[in-house]
């Protein structure tokens, strides 16, 4: 695992970025795995300005995304289809086809569940999946548990979940209790990731996982210890309780 350490949000960001961008480069029709949340949202802003000032092309560039609020239709503000179009695909030449993002409206989620593996699949797998964190230590809505479910599937959000993300939201009650997340064998078999942590509400779980050598279903993102290629970018708020 490789840890950058970066100055702030913005030197994260940039970061993140240049390695997004010098995969698309070195592989035009790179599948891209994607993250929503507070964190990415510097390295889709930096994506963008790539987009403008350089012509970096996505035109070829495939994207999955982690996960979809159960219950939310695209076009709902807080739904994550609509944050990466706002956020993102509105603003470059990713081509409509070539977007996956899981239906959160689905009637037969399990159908939808399998054909977004198998889609996955089609495509070779995913070559770089850009992850956040939860304060929990979920990566997707893979929640700490007991177990954790290796495919694409419905997932109920813990409370912290629930607490966490309803500042995105006029009301706890407003947020949905279900997700639809890849599971933790498809986000394993990604050939590279890069993980965000940002601020100091991050700092624990960050100690904990870069700390502790330590896999457990207890902190979904411990089992990236176990990937090869894996590399880590927290800001220095995000690093202020790490001790190695
Ligand atoms: P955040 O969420 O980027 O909004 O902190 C991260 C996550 O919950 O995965």
């Amino acid at each position: 695992m490789d840890l950058i350490i970066a100055k702030d949000y913005l030197d994260l960001s940039r970061r993140a970025c240049r390695i997004i961008a010098s995969e698309i480069k070195k592989k035009p029709d790179l599948v891209l795995g994607l993250a929503t949340g507070s964190t990415p949202l510097g390295t889709y802003q930096e994506l963008v300005r790539l987009y403008r000032e350089e012509g970096l092309d996505f035109s070829q560039v495939v994207t999955f995304n982690l996960d979809e609020y159960y219950g939310l239709s695209k076009d709902n503000p807080q739904s994550y289809h609509y944050y990466m179009y706002e956020n993102f695909f509105k603003h470059v030449n990713v081509k409509p086809e070539n977007i996956h993002i899981p239906d959160g409206t689905a009637t037969d989620v399990e159908a939808v569940c399998r054909k977004y593996d198998e889609e996955i699949a089609r495509y070779g797998g995913i070559d770089l999946q850009l992850l956040g964190i939860g304060n929990n230590g979920h990566i997707g809505f893979n929640e700490p548990g007991d177990e954790l479910l290796t495919v694409t599937h419905m997932t109920e959000l813990t409370d912290d979940t629930i607490r966490a993300n309803s500042r995105f939201f006029n009301s706890i009650d407003e947020v949905p209790r279900k997700a639809i997340t890849m599971g933790l064998g498809t986000i394993m078999q990604a050939k590279k990731i890069v993980l965000l942590a940002s601020g100091k509400n991050k700092a624990g779980i960050m100690a904990e996982l870069l700390d502790e050598n330590a896999v457990s279903t207890k902190n979904p993102a411990s089992f990236l210890l176990l990937h090869k290629d894996v590399t880590v970018i927290v800001d220095e708020e995000a690093a202020s309780l790490l001790k190695k």
